[in-house]
């Protein structure tokens, strides 16, 4: 199914600032079939202020990631650190190293669903390959160990043909499944603390 990729046109609706008499409220309405267009103005204005911090709970969510090593030669947030240092290191683009940095952050909430819980976190804020590419990761990355648990290897296959196969593709072979590696050297988590500071301060789709 075809996902249809829109500009958040009612958030950059809301006014970066409440004219007359209203400023920050102590007191709002307590349903919202009572709500007023002020109140929502200045619900408007607070969110956006609110907003441009959000890569702070990001980045609080990826330091969970350190806790989690699950057998792995590397904890959560080394592989997800890991991942996006290959990423910027072969080229890749701000959307796709903060991506990269954040392919696995669903592992906070949930192992089975990982992908998809992570893809639509970032789903706001990156173009619509990119929210695929964190969305199939494990299909593609199952080419390098499925054939351990009884699955298809080739399960990226049902994809052939999307435009976003070959980053995808590109992500999993070469930068998530080659990211286990200790002795590698890979960028702190401060090295990327201004991109997602940036990426997740501006939604633009939803
Ligand atoms: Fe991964």
């Amino acid at each position: 199914m075809t996902v249809r990729w829109r500009p958040v046109t009612f958030w950059m609706s809301w006014p970066t600032s409440v004219g007359g008499s209203l400023g920050p409220m102590t007191q709002t309405f307590t349903r919202m079939d009572e709500s007023t267009a002020d109140e929502w103005a200045v619900i408007g204005v607070e969110s956006s202020k609110s907003q441009r911090h959000q890569g702070e709970t990001v980045l609080t969510l990826l330091r969970m990631l350190s806790d989690r090593v699950d057998g792995f030669a590397v904890d959560q947030l080394t592989h997800c650190l890991q991942t996006a240092t290959r990423a910027e290191r072969a080229g890749a683009d701000k959307e796709v190293v903060v991506a990269s940095l954040c392919h696995d952050l669903g592992k906070v909430v949930s192992n089975p669903n990982h992908g998809a819980i992570a893809a639509e976190m970032l789903k706001p804020y990156v173009r619509e390959d990119v929210y695929h590419m964190v969305k199939h990761h494990q299909d593609f990355q199952g080419k390098h160990y499925f054939h351990h648990f009884g699955g298809d290897p080739d399960a990226r296959e049902k994809y052939s043909g999307e435009p976003w196969f070959a980053l995808t593709a590109q992500f999993a072979d070469d930068w998530d499944q080659v990211a286990f590696d200790p002795d590698y050297d890979t960028e702190p988590l401060e090295h990327f603390e201004p991109l997602v500071m940036e990426l997740f301060a501006s939604p633009r789709f939803f």
